[in-house]
């Protein structure tokens, strides 16, 4: 079973080629440079992006796969694509590239929800398909665009418990990131500020949401504005004022901790109102040393993360879910894909 997959939801280009449990290539492209400038992505740019390098990113995975790999009858299996979440524009430069590959080989395309791509990407290790979820589990997705609670019974049988009511957890780390004035993407870049901490610092709120397994990040981010307008005055971003760098490490230290807590709560309380014993974490925040630290200390659980490399948006997991879809013989053999891009399940 040979499968191509594609990835464009946000501002990462990518191809990968599947062959049964063993991935030959994951071409990624990132627009992390094209969109710094801005603090955050452009839509327009990101799809006029994917448009530029889709055909080099193709190009790259078919040669990495090991051998030529030129689309024809019989190179594949399945052609896999991110049908959504994700930009408009964006996803819609996957989606061709994808039918027409479909087409040319006369293969199913199979249209694969993004965010059970970041849950999925936990069953790769050593660049094989070789560490199957068992389940039922808990998933955590936590990305630029979403953080979701779900209880999964099996591949494709999701059901969404909870979600973000305003800011994703990435998308909390990339404004703070950008009050702060350090560079975007915010996660990494808070990430490697707050390892320079010392000493205590400020102490933010953790959004619990008691009773509700909902999120909410918008009011953590609030409260590091608030602290840096107490410590800078109220314009401090319009004139470009910062924080001397230890204390802005500990901030970045004390926002991450608060980020980190809040997930593990929700999810641990989420998992033991189930009954369920394991976690499943995935998405671009999951690549956080400091939230791998605080579910590892989680007593009873048995927690999986992803492989740093498959932590942010690639078209390995895509590739994945669609082998999934395809053992599990649930898939159209159309060009016609769901329009549903909010319901993970497929089941
Ligand atoms: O999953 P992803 O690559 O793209 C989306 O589907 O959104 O996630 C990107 C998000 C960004 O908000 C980025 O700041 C965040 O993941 N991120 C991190 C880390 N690496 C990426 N957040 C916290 N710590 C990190 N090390
Ligand atoms: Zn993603």
């Amino acid at each position: 079973m040979r499968i191509l997959a594609f990835e464009t939801t946000c501002d990462e280009t990518s191809a990968a080629v599947l062959e049964g449990r063993v991935l030959r290539s994951n071409a990624v492209f990132s627009q992390i440079k094209l969109h710094r400038k801005y603090s955050g992505v452009v839509p327009e740019l990101a799809s006029r992006a994917h448009l530029e390098k889709i055909p080099f990113v193709l190009k790259g995975a078919l040669g990495a796969a090991g051998r030529p790999t030129p689309l024809r009858p019989g190179a594949f299996d399945a052609v896999a694509f991110s049908r959504g979440p994700g930009l408009p524009g964006a996803l819609m430069v996957g989606r061709v590239a994808a039918e027409t590959a479909a087409e040319l080989c006369g293969v199913p395309l199979i249209g694969v929800n993004h965010l059970e791509g970041h849950l999925l990407a936990c069953e790769f290790a050593g660049g094989r398909v070789s560490k199957p979820l068992r389940f039922p589990l808990l998933a955590l997705i936590v990305s630029g665009g979403h953080t979701e609670l779900w209880h999964a019974r099996g591949y494709g049988d999701y059901k969404v418990l909870g979600r973000t009511r305003d800011d994703a957890a990435g998308e909390a780390f990339d404004k703070v990131a950008k009050l702060l004035g350090l560079p975007y993407p915010g996660g990494p870049s808070v990430e490697k500020e707050a390892a320079r901490a010392k000493g205590q610092g400020p102490v933010f709120p953790r959004p619990y949401m008691e009773g509700t397994r909902e999120f909410s990040f918008s009011g953590l981010k609030t409260a590091v504005s608030y602290y840096l307008a107490g410590r800078l005055g109220q314009d401090f971003y319009k004139r470009g004022l910062r924080l001397p760098p230890g204390e802005r490490a500990q901030v970045c230290r004390s926002f991450q901790d608060a980020v980190a807590e809040t997930l593990v709560r929700k999810a641990a309380d989420a998992a033991r109102s189930l009954g369920l014993t394991r976690i499943a974490v995935g998405g671009g925040v999951s690549a956080n040393k400091a939230l791998r630290a605080a579910f590892g200390k989680l007593d009873g659980f048995e927690v999986r993360f992803s492989e740093k490399d498959y932590c942010s948006d690639n078209a390995a997991m895509v590739a994945l879910c669609a082998l999934r879809r395809l053992e599990a013989g649930k898939f159209a053999n159309s060009l016609k894909v769901s329009p549903e891009l909010d319901r993970p399940g497929w089941r």
